[in-house]
């Protein structure tokens, strides 16, 4: 019998997943003639045995493709698993041992975990209980830090770009503060990187506490320069200097609380500073994960699919494909878990804003 392999797509959806798949599938065929078995869902195809036989022809023209064709599940956590009861009410239960059980059943070679901390930090608890998995990161919010780069961030960072280009024109036309609301959860790497390359006037991230006053006096210099409208990034993330971040919903056991609505505290702030102008809030949200991938993105989609083959021949089970440098290498899953990549508020980003002029908020 061939040697077999699956894959699984775990986390909130990014551009360049699907990228990781095609080059998953055609690596194993092409150079080792592997099977490759595509699990739905994430760990809740595991669970509930939804599979899908991959071949060169179900990857066929993957690469422009945004998503994941194999689903995701961000509430799948094996060891919290959220069970539907009868009467609808739900039970979070420990289903590892299912999930371990369905796994060895499938006879796998290894299975390659597509995801963010949250997917990695579940691949490292079944990894401890036996299971042989090879991780690939994944975020658009490019917070891993096991890896320089995630795909899927630049996609984020193109999108928001453009956004704040779009918005620098009618902020213009009609003297208005715009603020846009970029994602970002506790990183502002989107924000940063899209803030610098649209000329924001001001970013706020999540690491960088605001100061109220800061900002007011930003826009005051800019008036005072006859310059009478402003852009400001705003990381969803982002908290005033003592606050805590904007959620719109709390999270649970098996849920991740949602961000929202730090944008729009802000404007309110700033609408009774400047009441003579228009303030305004664009929202991007999961615009910036959906669509087409840029060529970088499925670049590297393509590279930590392949090397996460390389992984499971080379017997690697455990390690995680990362990007240093130019340079795909590996490091251990539970070296990628739990601790996060962020921007340093004194690093070189920040020094580059802060040199351009570009107010950060402390
Ligand atoms: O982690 C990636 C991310 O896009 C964050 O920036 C954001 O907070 C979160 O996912 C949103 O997740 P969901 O789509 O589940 O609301």
């Amino acid at each position: 019998m061939a040697k077999r392999i699956g894959i699984l797509t775990g986390g909130g959806d990014c551009p360049g997943l699907n990228a990781v798949i095609r080059a998953v599938t055609k690596h194993a065929i092409i150079s080792y003639n592997w099977d490759v078995i595509g699990i739905e869902d994430g760990f809740q195809g595991l669970y509930e045995k939804r599979y899908q036989p991959l071949t060169s022809g179900s990857v066929r023209g993957l690469l422009v493709r945004g998503g994941t064709i194999l689903g995701s599940s961000n509430r799948a956590n094996p060891f919290r698993y959220p069970i539907k009861l009868p009467d609808g009410r739900e039970e979070v239960r420990d289903v590892s041992e299912e999930v371990l059980r369905n796994l060895a059943e499938l006879e796998l070679e290894a299975l390659v975990a597509v995801g963010g901390d949250g997917t990695m930090q579940m691949a490292q608890g079944l990894l401890e209980r036996g299971a042989r998995i090879v991780g690939v990161p994944k975020t658009i919010d490019n917070d891993l830090s096991a890896t320089d780069f995630t795909f899927g961030y630049q996609t984020a960072v193109e999108i928001a770009t453009e956004a704040v280009d779009r918005l620098h024109t009618t902020a213009e036309s009609h003297d208005r503060i715009i603020l846009c609301e970029v994602m970002g959860r506790y990183a502002g790497w989107i924000a940063m990187a899209a803030g610098l390359a649209g000329g924001a006037d001001v970013i706020l991230i999540p690491e960088i506490p605001y100061r109220l006053e800061r900002i007011v006096s930003a826009i005051e210099d800019r008036k005072a320069k006859g310059i009478t409208f402003s852009i400001i990034v705003v990381a969803e993330g982002a908290k005033p200097l003592g606050g805590e971040s904007a959620v719109a919903v709390q999270g649970d056991l098996t849920r991740q609380e949602k961000l929202g609505g730090a944008a729009d505290r802000l404007a309110r702030e700033l609408a009774r500073h400047f009441s003579e102008h228009d303030v305004r809030v664009t929202v991007l949200g999961h615009v910036q994960r959906g669509g087409t991938p840029t060529a970088f993105d499925r670049l590297l989609g393509t590279r930590y699919g392949t090397g996460a083959v390389d992984l499971v021949a080379e017997g690697k089970i455990g390690q995680i494909v990362a990007l240093r440098g130019n340079t795909i290498t590996s490091v251990p899953i539970k070296d990628a878990c739990g601790q996060l990549k962020l921007v340093d508020p004194r690093g070189e980003l920040a020094r580059v804003a802060r040199h351009t002029g570009v107010e950060l908020g402390a």
